[in-house]
């Protein structure tokens, strides 16, 4: 990773900053960001789409103010999905029109909020959304630009979890049996709505592109009956998000370059054989812009070497900063990142400090035989998806996010206190 680097010395570094040091001065757990890096590879993906196509980062992923920050100046959209991240977005100063808004189950505040704002669009999810925002929008004498999230039905090779495109769940609406053109046909009639385009978001992780192949020509092929049954030729496509990232040396994901030409030449070789022009395409990377950006330091704490199974090396965090290994079985690597030595490697359970069995961050790995307590362990590529997902549990305090850039460093979101526990609590 370009996030973590090794000095003359062989001292671990971060922007610029020794591992150690940061340690010293932020504790332990926390998130380290590498700024540097994240807005070099929104570069890469606004640079790969070019004029033809928007990135929308997808701010699930992980969000906070600077980071919307870093959005609008390096050009990109931000994909929001709740309140919430809606909040935060307009706070930090994003345009409304650069935002979309997703979500199955948007609340009518929610819906309100987002259209008297003006966001850039909203992504309809159910025949009920349809209505209920095009009378909120009417309401409110706005006319609402909307995608129309489909399903298209193809099976994404990644967790059940995070699979989004198949039909039996609860993501949008099917390409089958004439649903999708039956939610076009309402969306066209109602006053409130500018119905801009279609959507469609097939899973999370995915390295093959033969999955965006089918769903951009399924989506190109309802673009097609739409032109002959309304005579209007919708101008968008989303893509979604989804493209997976290295979390250890076996992947080995695509450029954004790579994958921005891929769909394009599909799209287009589809629109040609529909005779439709191109649309405007469109996507929503969040760990694909995230993830490798940042990593989380521990501090090695209790060390338990079981006899013919494995060593379990107990950190200051766990489950509650990083729940993808328990919920996904999710792939992490760990490096000693505190000194450098020479032991044998040992096989190792990295696990959190939880009371419960599941709670493990790295399942396999090796570490120096002769680790100790009071080491600092890093675990890199958890930019998404975990402080995002990070919970309380166990009355855990969440860890803080410090950016580091040009050998500066500054914490984006402070870690949490006792105090913030026991403000929440007012019974
Ligand atoms: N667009 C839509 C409509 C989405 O639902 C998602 C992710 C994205 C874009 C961004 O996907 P990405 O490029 O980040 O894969 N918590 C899970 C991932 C759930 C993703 C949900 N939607 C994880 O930790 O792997």
């Amino acid at each position: 990773s370009r996030t973590v680097t090794r000095d003359e010395q062989g001292a671990l570094t971060v922007g610029g900053i020794e591992v150690a040091r940061l340690a010293e001065e932020f504790g332990t757990p926390a998130y380290f960001m590498d700024e540097a890096d994240f807005r070099a590879r929104c570069r890469a993906w606004r640079e790969a789409f070019g004029t033809q196509a928007d990135v929308f980062y997808a701010g699930k992923a992980f969000l906070s103010r600077a980071v919307v920050k870093w959005l609008y100046e390096e050009g990109l959209n931000l994909d929001v999905c709740s309140g919430g991240e809606l909040t935060t977005a307009l706070s930090a100063g994003m345009p409304a029109e650069r935002i979309a808004f997703h979500g199955n189950n948007k609340s009518e505040a929610e819906i309100e909020r987002a259209v008297e704002a003006g966001v850039g669009r909203i992504v309809l999810d159910s025949f009920q959304e349809i209505a209920r925002v095009a009378h909120i929008a009417q309401r409110l004498g706005r006319r609402q630009p909307v995608l129309i999230r489909v399903t298209v039905g193809v099976e994404a090779h990644t967790h059940e979890f995070i699979a989004t495109a198949h039909e039996d769940q609860k993501f949008g609406i099917a390409l089958a049996g004439g649903q999708a053109a039956e939610a076009v046909r309402r969306a066209l009639k109602l006053d409130g709505l500018e119905l801009l385009g279609i959507h469609s978001h097939i899973g999370s992780q995915i390295f093959d592109m033969a999955g965006f192949e089918v769903s951009a020509r399924r989506v190109v092929h309802l673009l097609g009956q739409i032109r002959d049954e309304h005579g209007v030729e919708l101008p968008e496509i989303d893509l979604g998000g989804g493209l997976g990232i290295a979390y250890t040396s076996e992947d080995d994901p695509s450029e954004p370059h790579e994958i921005a030409k891929a769909l394009a030449e599909i799209v287009t070789r589809e629109c040609e054989t529909a005779r439709l022009s191109t649309p405007r395409i469109s996507v929503e990377p969040g760990r694909a812009i995230v993830g490798p950006t940042a990593f989380t330091l521990y501090r090695v704490g209790t060390i338990k070497h079981l006899e013919g199974l494995r060593t379990y090396v107990s950190v200051d965090g766990g489950m509650s900063d990083n729940i993808r290994t328990a919920l996904y079985d999710a792939e992490y690597s760990v490096a000693l990142v505190s000194r450098t030595s020479t032991a044998e490697p040992m096989l190792s359970r990295v696990v959190g400090k939880h009371c419960e069995s599941g709670d493990i961050v790295v399942k396999d790995a090796f570490l120096p035989a002769d680790l100790a307590p009071g080491d600092l362990i890093a675990v890199p590529a958890t930019g998404a998806y975990c402080r995002s997902m990070a919970s309380n549990y166990n009355h855990a305090l969440r860890p803080p996010v410090v950016a580091v850039n040009d050998g500066e460093a500054r914490v984006i979101i402070r870690r949490e206190t006792e105090e913030d526990l026991l403000a929440l609590d007012v019974g």
